[in-house]
């Protein structure tokens, strides 16, 4: 255990599988087939790698060269850089621990629906109840989803005591491999069940989730861009401070751009497979048992608690198996997800510790950041998505505005990824292009200094098309979140 030094990689492998690690999530699975589909199949998908491949590999690059440059965590590293933009640092710690007050929540109830499953073999499959079924009585018991959380928190607890090296980094090694394997195997079963086609029509047909009846109408390109944007964001886990915090970890040797575009690739590729494994299977099943199609719930909370959990039902006696298998790999999707969450918040407390001239004691960090997490959490869990009421005085002072403030995950979601990510993003891409300029990061990432086609296509990034999309991401997310209509 490292626990009196700053932590860093063991290996560029490591490193990597770590990364990916944060970037697949529950973003992956139930955000981007869903949106993919939704709005223009593969012509999303083609403007999805344009953004990646600009404003995501430039993001990534910088956040990475931002960490490794100062070797600190976020709140540091700005500090470090510039110190009027100290903020950004505390932006991009804020954020992420507010995000684990529902991330943490989310991954427990996959554990629960892995339980659920998993008790269903025991039992040979007998008395499923259904998905919706399942998935009320989970929100409206605050009890188990409390001992859930805590469960799920003490096992990332686990994991990032163990260190930089020793704990993320070995969990990621052996995890994302696995959580491959376990998407292949999904990915075979959906794409085999009868009526499949219509699940990859869905996804990759320009104009089919409207002319078969899944959405109401197109959404037009301006909000196609934001979506493309805010997905391509928080699936890559950008301003956030993880690339910071990672890339603070890692050898002055390492290719940034090689790895960024690594990272990222991976991330689509399982975001792809993910779509594969889920869309066939859903529309499949809903389409065989009469559902109309604007009926099927494909995207969010209720395609992975709902819809799936009827697909599993509908597979007869191995039905749970598959449950047990899918949900098993998105607890591990989010749990790679969370503790590199925990990590930002962990590294702004182990660095202050370092340079008080104190021991870092990063396990007694730890535990008392997932104490404050669980403590967080827990509001989130017992709200139960609002089921058990206690957003209920906020909603009677604020009344009901969009998504916003329909429960506490919404509201503290909406600040978060929301302002924080998009408008964190904005800053800085405007203080690398303008205050620190884009020399201070191309430099870190190829200390000959030399002009090259990189550094043209980044000062571009940097200064046009970054701000441009996250201005579109910032307004989408404000339409979305508070319903206003100006996006559609
Ligand atoms: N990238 C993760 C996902 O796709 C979510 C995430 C966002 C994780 C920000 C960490 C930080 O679900």
């Amino acid at each position: 255990m490292d626990n009196n030094k700053r932590g860093s990689w063991a290996t560029n492998f490591g490193f990597i599988m770590s990364a990916v690690g944060s970037a697949v999530g529950l973003g992956n699975i139930w955000g981007f087939p869903y949106k993919m589909g939704k709005s223009g199949g593969f012509s999303f998908l083609l403007i999805y790698i344009l953004i990646s491949a600009t404003v995501g590999l430039v993001m990534m690059v910088s956040e990475l060269a931002i960490g490794r440059k100062t070797e600190k965590n976020p709140i540091g590293a700005y500090r470090a850089l510039s110190k009027p933009f100290s903020f950004l640092g505390w932006m991009a710690v804020i954020a992420p621990f507010l995000i684990l007050s529902f991330y943490t929540v989310l991954g427990a109830y996959c554990l629960e629906y892995m339980v659920v499953n998993l008790s269903h073999i025991v039992s040979g499959g007998a008395a499923l109840a259904s998905g919706a079924e399942t998935f009320t009585e989970m929100l409206i018991s605050p009890v188990s989803s409390l001992i859930y959380t805590l469960v799920f928190i003490v096992f990332c607890y686990i994991i990032n005591r163990g260190g930089v090296s020793g704990g993320i980094e070995k969990f990621n090694k052996i995890g994302m491999p696995a959580l491959f394997v376990m998407l292949l195997i999904i990915v075979a079963r959906s794409l085999t069940l009868p009526n499949a086609i219509e699940g990859l029509k869905y996804m990759f047909i320009p104009g089919y989730a409207v002319d078969a009846g899944f959405v109401e109408k197109a959404p037009n390109l301006i909000t196609v861009l934001a979506t493309a944007g805010g997905q391509v964001f928080f699936s890559l886990s950008l301003a956030m401070g993880i690339m910071i915090t990672y890339g603070s970890y890692l050898k002055k040797d390492e290719s940034l751009v090689k790895n960024s575009i690594l990272i990222s690739v991976c991330d689509t590729i399982v975001a792809l497979l993910a779509g594969l494994a889920v869309l066939p299977a859903a529309i499949a099943t809903g389409l065989s048992q009469g559902v109309a199609p604007s009926e099927i719930q494909l995207g969010g909370p209720k395609l992975l608690y709902i819809t799936l959990q009827d697909v599993f039902n509908s597979m007869g006696v191995i039905g749970p198996i598959f449950g047990a298998i899918f949900y098993l790999l998105v607890v591990i999707a989010a749990i790679t997800s969370t503790i590199s969450l925990l990590e930002v918040v962990s590294a702004y407390f182990i660095d202050s510790r370092i340079e008080r001239g104190r021991d870092p004691k990063r396990t007694k960090v730890i535990s008392w950041v997932c104490v404050a997490v669980a403590a967080e959490a827990a509001v989130v869990a017992i709200d139960g998505l609002g089921s058990n009421g206690l957003w209920v005085p906020f909603q009677k002072t604020f009344g009901t505005i969009g998504s916003f403030n329909d429960c506490w995950l919404d509201f503290i979601d909406t600040f978060a990824e929301g302002f924080l990510m998009p408008l964190g993003a904005i800053i800085m891409s405007l203080l690398i292009a303008w205050i620190i300029k884009p020399k201070t990061i191309l430099e870190e990432i190829s200390p000959d200094g030399k002009k090259s086609f990189f550094s043209v296509f980044y000062t571009i990034c940097i200064r046009v098309i970054v701000p441009v999309i996250m201005i579109l991401v910032l307004l989408g997310q404000i339409d979305s979140f508070f319903a206003l209509g100006i996006f559609n």
